[in-house]
């Protein structure tokens, strides 16, 4: 039974972050000490809004460093399976919290926290359920894997009020393909973060394709 729905002012509050850019970097932190030069090159290059996987062992340190060196950026925990983890994740400061799938305890934990979640979805009765609890934003993933834009522009016929921020094989090419919707509010990828340039160092190098999306993906 489902009693209690989330408030409409945390779809305000997800839709005020996703706002701020249409390009979603998830990044990956190996290196604790990586965590903040690659999310200040994604910073200047014009991104603020960053989510932080919870795919590494220091990944909650990092998401906690950024939060202090970079007080501008809204920040996101990522790969959030458990409502255990969406706890850790408010802890380290999180600004929103991401999951690539949803259980109903999720959805259950996502009311009570103070701290909004863009729950993962692939399917329309995957989005009708966290439609019963309040939920109508979300992120689609894998997008590419699950139909991609013909999926979303499917959606947005029974699904009329629903927003998303697609994931998963989302690339320069063809984001703005997806960013063309209506029901699309941003985009979120990894491909802003290669892993050759982190384990480079290469610092400019991330902060030019951060300034490329920016440019080329503007509100
Ligand atoms: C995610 O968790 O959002 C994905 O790993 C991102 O997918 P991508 O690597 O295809 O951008």
């Amino acid at each position: 039974m489902i009693d209690k729905q989330l408030p409409s002012t945390r779809t305000a509050e997800l839709d005020s972050i996703c706002l701020k850019a249409e390009v979603l970097p998830v990044i990956t932190i190996e290196r604790l000490e990586d965590a903040v030069p690659v999310a200040r090159a994604l910073v200047d290059g014009g991104l603020q809004v960053l989510e932080i996987t919870l795919r590494t062992a220091c990944a909650l340190d990092a998401v906690a460093r950024i939060r202090e060196a970079l007080p501008g950026a809204s920040i996101g925990v990522g790969t959030v399976l458990t409502p255990a983890q969406y706890r850790q994740a408010e802890q380290a400061g999180a600004d929103f919290v991401v999951t690539p799938g949803a259980t109903e305890a999720l959805y259950r934990y996502g009311i009570e926290s103070p701290v909004p979640m863009l729950p993962g979805v692939a399917s329309v009765s995957e989005v009708m359920t966290g439609w019963q609890y309040g939920y109508r934003r979300f992120k689609f993933f894998p997008a590419e894997a699950s139909g991609g834009v013909a999926t979303l522009k499917a959606f947005s016929a029974p699904l009329a009020e629903a927003r998303f921020c697609p994931t998963g094989g989302i690339n320069v090419d063809n984001a703005g393909d997806y960013l063309a919707l209506d029901n699309v509010m941003c985009v979120g990828g990894t491909w802003l973060t290669p892993k050759a340039l982190i384990d480079a160092e290469d610092w400019d190098g991330i902060r030019e394709l951060a300034r490329q999306a920016a440019d080329r993906f503007h509100h």
